[in-house]
């Protein structure tokens, strides 16, 4: 157990004082002060095996040496210079090779910013003007950001949206295909996609298909609780974008680089999208998102229409750069297929033990264990996964729950085999903590979640 706490708890009381609570989602005090590979240590010493990977924002771990060399090596020449009116090889390098590796074999141009969300709002801007059409269509339960844009495209969060409004108008909330909670009570093998109709409602009576710009669709939905699409659904949907003319944009902020066991989750699918979204592990933890979509696409926006100071700043391109190098040399996209399939068959085995755990699901090392407090009813275990995440903290694993109790398993892909089978043996000690009553109620003040 970690219970040295003492210069953590004194920072926490001035964190109070200056940080403003909407800009964080508590679960238990940690302050990190250091971190290698997958291992984190906090300000009193204490070490942690990272299951969260800064929200899947370092996929090459913490303070990779390559990363740090490529950022100090160009901060010795300079930091940035302004993309918005000069030019530097970092950004064209970067532009080259992200390029090369998504997905669509046609000339394609990067648009860079600095988080997830602009990356969204860019899409949207690009989408309308491109097709000259205003509608875009996203999906209930996703989450894209907390600018206005990629907030009006996000429905995950009451307290995201009150008293801020009005948001973007002209945005479209379909349901995402939960396989596990099918509302229509069917069967993947069996299903007619009744997920489908009413969406196809929707085109049908007050939605015209010919006004619609883009869909906006995560390849598995992140925040909303680690949730895969069936092929089949993706297939379809692909089909009425093709049909109406729709653009299709794989919004691949936390699924991307190699985190789901290929390079971007929409291969899954085998599907090629008009718009792919990049952020996050872009830059193993330096500020960059990029938009990557065919030249003539791009080329819809007339300048200044869609740029920021910092977008594409050199430090960043650098350490996206060495980012694409490492998972190559480092094989980093098969090691997040092989380590996920060993994780989901221990996970599995958790299941068969515990009723708590009502569904395993993820691609990769992209992984949601769903605690229910049912099998029958499926209604989600939120206070076990709060109670359950707190103890893993207690005893040095940094796990967080998604909505209602979804265990959100994204460790650095660099993590080490013995390392991640340690930390869910610590998951499984706490799932054995809570079944026997060993996690007190205080900890619900604390871990609050989503
Ligand atoms: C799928 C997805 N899109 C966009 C975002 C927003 O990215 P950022 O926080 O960098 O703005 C997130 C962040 O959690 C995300 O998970």
């Amino acid at each position: 157990m970690n219970n040295n706490l003492e210069k953590t708890m004194t920072l926490i009381e001035r964190d109070a004082q200056v940080y403003p609570r909407f800009a964080r989602i508590p679960y238990y005090p940690l302050v990190v002060n250091k971190g290698e590979g997958a291992i984190i240590e906090d300000f009193d010493g204490n070490r942690f095996i990272d299951l969260l990977s800064s929200a899947s924002a370092l996929n090459t771990g913490h303070a990779h040496p390559r990363i740090v060399n490529a950022i100090t090596e160009q901060a010795k020449r300079y930091i940035t210079y302004t993309a918005a009116y000069m030019y530097s090889e970092p950004l064209v390098k970067l532009g080259e090779v992200l390029a090369d590796i998504t997905p669509g074999n046609y000339k394609k141009k990067v648009a860079y910013g600095l988080s997830g969300s602009d990356a969204n709002d860019g899409v949207i801007k690009l989408a309308r003007a491109y097709t000259g059409r205003r509608t875009i269509v996203s999906f209930i339960g996703a989450y894209h950001g907390s600018t206005y844009g990629a907030l009006s495209l996000s429905a995950i969060s009451l307290n995201m949206r009150r008293k801020i409004g009005p948001l973007l108008s002209d945005i479209e909330h379909i349901e995402y295909p939960d396989c596990y909670r099918c509302r229509y009570e069917k069967e993947v093998v069996s299903c007619s996609l009744e997920c489908m109709l009413a969406f196809e409602k929707a085109l049908a009576t007050y939605c015209p298909p010919e006004e619609i710009a883009a869909v906006i669709i995560e390849p598995i939905q992140g925040d909303g609780g680690l949730i895969v699409p069936p092929k089949k659904y993706m297939d379809y949907l692909y089909k009425i974008c093709q049909k109406h003319r729709i653009l299709f944009v794989s919004e691949e902020v936390q699924q991307g680089f190699g985190r789901t066991g290929k390079w971007f989750g929409i291969e899954h699918f085998d599907i090629v999208p008009d718009i792919l979204v990049l952020g996050k592990s872009i830059a193993s933890g330096m500020p960059l998102s990029a938009i990557v979509a065919k030249s003539e696409l791009m080329d819809a926006l007339d300048s200044p229409a869609h740029l920021f100071t910092m977008s594409g700043n050199a430090l960043s391109c650098m350490a996206a750069y060495e980012t694409i190098r490492i998972i190559q040399d480092e094989k980093l996209v098969e090691k997040s297929q092989e380590l996920g399939e060993v994780a989901m068959e221990k996970f599995r085995g958790m299941m068969e033990r515990y009723q708590l755990i009502g569904d395993v699901r993820g691609r990769g090392l992209s992984i949601g264990i769903d605690l229910v407090q049912d099998r029958h009813t499926k209604v989600g275990a939120r206070e076990a996964a709060a109670k359950i995440c707190y103890r893993c903290w207690e005893k040095g694993v940094i796990l967080i729950f998604l909505g209602n109790g979804v265990l959100r398993f994204q460790p650095p892909l660099v993590i080490k085999r013995e390392e991640m089978e340690h930390a869910m043996n610590i998951i499984e000690e706490s799932i054995h903590d809570y079944l026997e009553g060993l996690i007190p109620d205080e900890v619900l003040k604390v871990s609050k979640g989503w």
